[in-house]
Order: structure tokens, then sequence, then C-alpha cells
């Protein structure tokens, strides 16, 4: 280590003597002139040997990497997830295994569609992200604030986002883009009228809940398979903006949610969320007059149980290195999760590891953030940024030189099937009647404010046909909902019936 003349500090009447540690080059040099350039004399150009001056300018240029292509704006934080009980017969997932199991957690929240610097206040749905450093290798809980999508294959996904995301003439997002692509997708209703609530725009990231979505496969040692769906609810309680506190917050700090959640775990205010599991038997898959393996669909009137609790207590010590390298991906599961047929999951079990090695590179599962607790040994070689140590010369399996082998009990659960290989929308969509069931939960308050956020977009449209359509989702999901909105946005209410009916 280089160490420079000590430097002196008056503080608060005392002269402390400090000795500081001297600035280097890349490669360890110390580094003589940091305020100067070296020039051909005092009036002469500067010279290509300044290797300080260009190292420093050339690493600049390099700090950016891609932002997520969606998902961008959001804060990380370290915690742990407690098991309330055991749970081995339902699943063999290790987190799950007995009482008061502890696994260490990174959870990031984030708004979805607008950019990185964007305000914390823009209505969105919110990520809510959970990696657990589990003993059997990293799994993660890549899930939202809110329990349904917006619609139910993969395919759509690019086309929706594009929808939303800011116009590629005018940069800037466009109610009349998105509402022309959602009144071509009716299974978006219901998660249309969650993002309208003012859960649409949280007041702080501790106090939401976190839904997994989709239906994963839960698999005991046995090989016995049930369906369940996850669901963290905060010990905090849910609260979101009102419209015209939207507008106040937004006034005076948007980036309160980030902000909230250092400070309070700052302070030591610990937030938890405790985790719930609904559970379905294959055979029960049927029982429903829609799909319970549709993304658009909660599955309601069914129990919960409290499977463990999670504390956040520690921030990053850096948000690039941990917050913005973290990468979430619905593909990492460990024995005893496994991914339903859900189809806009199955969409996502590629796509996450895809833009991340594209975002951070091919070797992002080695970073610090990323990297699994327990031995990774995968004979993945070289690429960009490889800092594993391999030392063995056998990169390859089987070998007669090395004893290392799969391990049967880890195979993938055997699942039945019929039918044929086809490309079809899925049947029983039933896309309107849990948005009504939303809507008449609803309080008073919330059903107004629902309809002013709603309106507020809607009412930009000025497609007549789009705006109609729009509005005859929600009349189809209740009358009431689609009269009040009909009339906040000036509509013409018997071409929405007119709509509705077909
Ligand atoms: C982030 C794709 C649906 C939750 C991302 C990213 C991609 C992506 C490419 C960026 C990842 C990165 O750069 O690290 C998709 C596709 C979907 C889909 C293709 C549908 C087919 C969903 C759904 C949920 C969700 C249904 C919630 C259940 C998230 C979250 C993040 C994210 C929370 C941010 C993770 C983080 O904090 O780094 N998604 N997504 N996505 N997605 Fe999705």
């Amino acid at each position: 280590m280089h160490v420079s003349k000590s430097l002196l500090f008056i503080s608060m009447g005392l002269t402390l003597s400090v000795q500081a540690e001297t600035i280097t080059r890349d490669n360890g040099a110390a580094v003589g002139d940091n305020q100067n350039s070296i020039t051909a004399g005092s009036n002469g150009s500067v010279l290509l040997q300044d290797v300080q001056l260009i190292q420093k300018l050339q690493r600049f240029a390099r700090e950016r990497i891609p932002e997520r292509v969606v998902h961008p704006r959001g804060a990380g934080a370290h915690g742990e997830f407690v098991a309330s009980g055991d749970f081995s017969e339902l699943t063999r997932a290790t987190p799950f295994a007995q009482k008061g199991k502890v696994t260490p957690v990174f959870v990031r929240f984030s708004s979805v569609i607008h950019s990185k610097g964007s305000p914390e206040t823009l209505r969105d749905p919110r990520g809510f992200a959970t990696k657990f450093y589990t003993d059997e290798g990293n799994w993660d809980l890549v899930g939202n604030n809110l329990p349904v999508f917006f619609i139910r294959d993969a395919i759509k996904f690019p086309d929706m986002v594009h929808s939303l995301k800011p116009s590629p003439v005018t940069n800037i997002q466009d109610p009349n883009r998105f509402f022309d692509f959602f009144s071509h997708e009716a299974g978006s209703t219901h998660m249309l009228t969650w993002v309208y609530t003012n859960l649409g725009t949280p007041k702080s990231y501790r106090e939401m809940d976190g839904w997994g979505v989709h239906a994963y496969k839960w698999v005991t040692e046995d090989n016995k398979v049930n369906y369940v769906k996850f669901h963290w609810q905060s010990q905090q309680g849910v609260k979101g903006l009102r419209p015209e506190e939207v507008a106040e917050v937004q006034g005076k700090n948007f980036n309160h949610m980030t902000d909230d959640l250092y400070r309070e775990i700052g302070q030591g205010n610990f937030p938890k969320w405790d985790l719930y599991v609904k559970v379905l038997s294959p055979k029960q898959l049927g029982d429903f007059d829609y799909n319970p393996l549709d993304a658009t669909k909660m599955w309601l009137d069914i129990p919960e149980t409290k499977v463990g609790t999670m504390t956040l207590n520690r921030m990053p010590d850096n948000f690039f290195l941990e917050t913005e390298q973290a990468a979430f991906s619905p593909a990492n599961l460990i024995a005893g999760i496994e991914p339903s047929e859900d189809r806009l999951l199955q969409g996502r079990i590629f796509s996450y590891a895809d833009t991340q090695m594209y975002r951070l590179g091919a070797n992002h599962s080695m970073l610090p953030i990323n990297r699994a607790k327990t031995k990774v040994i995968n004979h993945n070689q070289e690429g960009a940024a490889n800092y594993g140590n391999t030392r063995s010369d056998i990169n390859y399996q089987p070998s007669a030189h090395l004893d290392l082998a799969e391990d049967e009990q880890y195979k993938a659960v055997n699942t039945q099937l019929t039918g044929y290989v086809q490309q079809k929308a899925m049947t029983k969509q039933d896309n309107f009647s849990q948005a009504g069931v939303l809507y008449r939960s609803l309080s008073k308050q919330d059903k107004t404010d629902l309809i002013t956020n709603l309106a507020g977009d809607l009412g930009k449209v000025s497609d007549i046909n789009v705006k109609t359509q729009m509005l005859s989702h929600f009349y189809r999901a209740d009358k009431e909902f689609g009269q009040r909105l009909t009339k906040a946005v000036d509509g013409n209410l018997s071409d929405v019936k007119q709509s509705a009916k077909m």
C-alpha cells in the first residue's frame, strides 16, 4: 500500500493526524499529480504519455451499463427469511424444511416502465423480487405488488411493453398508444383495474404486498406435486397515494420510496412481510370457470397458509455493486420448486438470464450479489470478466478421472401429457368477472379515486373506437364501474353498451 505524508485535520479544537493512502493508476502504481495533465512546456499540448489522464477519461466514459429493459428504477435491501413451520409435506424446498430455519435474502423493489432516474410517483405496477440464498442454491421469487398481470402469453410481452414505453417518435409515454394495445387485450381489464387504484402509486416500498402472480409447482421428496401461488403480506399495511397526494409528493420529493427505505432501515425500523401460499392439487385445476394457470387470474376463495416471515435489515454498501448488478430470474429455482405450465411464466424462464447476459455479461452469476452461497460446479468456461477458480483440467462430464455425477433425486418431476402440439388461445378466458369483484370490494373513496385516475388517462385518448372499447371492458366488469367511468371521460354510454354486447 502506498502511504503519503500525514494529513492534519482540525476537528472540534482537536488536531488529528491521519495517514492518507496514495491514489494509484489501474496498475496499482502511485500517482504523483492528480490535478495537472502532463504538457509539453507551459503552453504546449497534452502528451499521450499521460497515462493517468487517459485512464481516467477512458474509464469514466465506460461507467454506464444498459439499464434494465423493464424495471430500471429500483432500490434493494438485505435481510432474512424465517420459516414458520415444517412444510416438507408440501415441498422439499429447503427454506421451508423446519420451523425457525433462517435463509438470507436480498430484495429489489422497482417500478416497471419508467426509466432509471424517473420519479417514483409515476403510476406503474411495482416489482418485488426476492433472492433466497438457500443451502441448495439460489431461488428467486420475482413478483410484483399486484396479484395478476396484463397478458397471459409471453409472445405479447414485447408488444405490450412497446405500447407502454415512451413513443419512438416523441419519447413521451402516451395513453393513446397503450390503450390502443389494451383495447385488443380484454384479459388486461383485471390488471388495469388494479393499476389504476391508488396501489399504482404506492406510498412506500414498505407498505406494499408482493405477489408471485404465477402458479408454481411444489414438489415433495417423494415427488408429490401441488400448484402454489405466493403472497407477501406487508406487516406495515398496504397504502397508496391518493390522486392529490401524488401531485404533492411529486412536487416535494419524487424519490420518496427509496428515501423511505434507506431512512427506516437506517433507523433500525426493519420492515417485515409474512409469506403466504395458496395450494391447489393438480386435480383441482379443472374446477374453476377460469384457468388457474392464467396469470390474469387470482385464486379467489382458496385459503392462504402462512409459511414464513421476511425481515429487511441492511441497506447495500454500494448501489451499483449490489442493487444495479443484481440479476433475478424466475429460472433460478431449487429442488422442490418447479415452474407450472403458465404460458407467461414459461416465457419468463427464458427471458431474464438472456437479458442479463447482455446487460451484465455471460458471467453475471459470479458477481458477489448473484453468487450462490453453495459450491457452483457447472463447467462453464471463460467468457468476459470470468473470475471463477477452476483448477482442474477436467471441464467435461462424464470423466474416468473425476467422480462428479448428476444426482437422480434432482430430476424434473414427471408430468403426464395429452393432446396435440398446437397454437391456440387459452380457453376459459373469463376476462371481466374478477375485475368486477375487485371494483365491488373497494371502499367508496377508493372507487372514486379509481375512476379519477383511470378517467385522467382514458380521457386523453383521441380515437373514439379505442376509448369506447376500453369503456366497454370496464362496463362488462361491473355496470356501475363502466357507467361512472363513461360519465367521467364524457363519453356516450349507448356506444359503450353496444360495444359491451359484441
Ligand atoms: C424484470 C421480462 C413478466 C416481474 C424483467 C426484465 C425482463 C423481464 C427482460 C429485466 C431483467 C434484468 O435486466 O435483470 C419479462 C417477460 C415477462 C415478464 C418476458 C412476461 C412474459 C413479469 C411478471 C412479473 C415480472 C408477470 C411479476 C410477477 C419482474 C420484476 C423485474 C422484472 C420484479 C425486476 C427484477 C429486478 O429487480 O432486477 N422482466 N417479465 N415480470 N420482471 Fe419481468
